[in-house]
């Protein structure tokens, strides 16, 4: 009889590698390797030959990158997705998309399980494991292999199935430092080594996406980002895809320095974590996007907006991606959107992302009220009249409770 199948999602690197002989070993089955093409660049190349000699039987390359930031980026971005104020949520993104496209793989390849590389304590086994149980909970069911998560490996035997896969492993003891690297179009999250210690300032070689100030130009860049309904695309006017608008962005923003963030952060599971994030275009469609709503969006929608923006940010650091309320809310954000059509201008230097310019065709910004011309349209008789009735009750309650103008 055939063994059973297993799609291992696959990333190329050496504990994925790993992965792919161990769970042949440990559970008798045979493995497809699947590698989610979120823009992580070069880590892909390669890939196929790296799963052919750990043993797999298979592997798949699918490139998302339009799925990612079509569905899951660009609805966080309208959403204000930013995980307690700074995190722009790029691995969280990832992670449900990966979740589904590894349940189209086992479906496909008629496999009865897939496997992902997280380990116990972090946040990614929660959404992966959330989103596979959720989207396989139709039809048969997939049994879900964490091996970083089960395997307790002394470095031994990671040796021992290391050279299995005809790799070898790095000696303890070299000075190059060895982040745990997370990345994606939407950002790079970066964790470990002297970053473990929160009093510490990020080592420089911690960051490749973005400069450090004294290696930035000294003369400004400002760029004017077209949005259509809350949808970033064009750069200086010149249409662009998601794909491309994100990597042109990321590219030139973090020249200028932007998009570093250094963060305590919250995990799911109750720890908190120190977390190095580089997400240069995030920041600048972040920032650009909230300067066009304060154009057309009303105070009463920003202010909704905003409480559920939280909600809905906490929801996707959660892995609570494939649930109702998290597509009720995406529509609210739609809605709310329907309007956010224009450009803004930023302009970045030294690090610093600063919106210096809004326009739109449903701009509610009105120039003949907001004038301080004496000609302006605004009814300044009718102001007294509305503070009149505006004042009311709290003239009302001052005078039959309160009794004393000290309070
Ligand atoms: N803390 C982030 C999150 O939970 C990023 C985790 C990425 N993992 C890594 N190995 N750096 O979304």
């Amino acid at each position: 009889m055939a063994r059973e199948k297993c799609v291992l999602a696959y990333s190329g690197g050496m504990d994925s590698t790993i992965s792919t002989v161990w769970i042949q070993d440990n559970y008798n089955m045979d493995v497809v390797t699947l590698t989610v093409d979120l823009g992580a660049g070069p880590e892909i190349v390669g890939v196929k030959e790296r799963a052919a000699s750990a043993g797999a039987i298979d592997s798949l390359v699918w490139d998302v990158r339009d799925e990612f930031v079509n569905e899951y980026v660009f609805p966080g971005l309208k959403a204000g997705a930013m995980y307690e104020g700074v995190y722009a949520l790029s691995t969280a993104l990832g992670r449900p998309l990966m979740a589904k496209k590894l349940v189209e793989a086992a479906r496909q390849v008629g496999a009865t399980a897939v496997a992902h590389g997280c380990t116990g304590k972090g946040n990614d086994q929660v959404r992966f494991d959330a989103g596979i149980m959720t989207l396989a909970a139709h039809g048969e069911p997939l049994k879900i292999v964490a091996p970083a998560r089960e395997w307790g490996m002394t470095r031994d035997e990671e040796k021992m199935y290391a050279a299995k896969a005809g790799l070898e492993l790095r000696e303890v003891g070299d000075d190059q430092r060895v982040y745990s690297i997370d990345r994606n179009l939407w950002g790079q999250a970066i964790e470990g080594e002297d970053l473990e210690d929160t009093w510490e300032a990020p080592p420089e070689d911690a960051f490749s996406w973005t400069r450090q100030i004294s290696d930035t130009p000294d003369e400004p860049v400002e760029v004017a980002i077209g949005f259509e309904k809350g949808v970033p695309v064009s750069i200086d006017g010149t249409l662009k895809s998601g794909v491309e608008l994100i990597a042109i962005l990321n590219e030139i923003a973090g020249e200028h320095g932007v998009g570093r963030i250094d963060h305590v952060e919250n995990r799911l599971v109750g720890i908190k974590s120190r977390e190095v994030y580089e997400t240069p275009a995030a920041v600048v469609l972040h920032s650009a996007l909230k300067a066009l709503e304060t154009a057309t969006m009303s105070r009463e929608q920003q202010r909704v907006k905003e409480n559920l923006s939280a909600i809905y940010s906490d929801m996707v650091y959660d892995g609570r991606w494939f649930t109702e309320l998290r597509r009720n809310i995406a529509a609210f954000m739609e809605s709310a959107h329907e309007y956010s059509t224009g450009d803004v201008r930023v302009r970045l230097h030294k690090g610093s992302c600063i919106v210096v310019g809004r326009r739109s065709p449903f701009s509610l910004y009105d120039f003949d009220l907001a004038t301080y011309s004496t000609t302006d349209a605004f009814d300044h008789e009718a102001a007294t009249g509305f503070i009149d009735i505006y004042s009311l009750s709290a003239r009302t309650q001052s005078r039959k409770q309160t009794n004393s103008e000290a309070r």
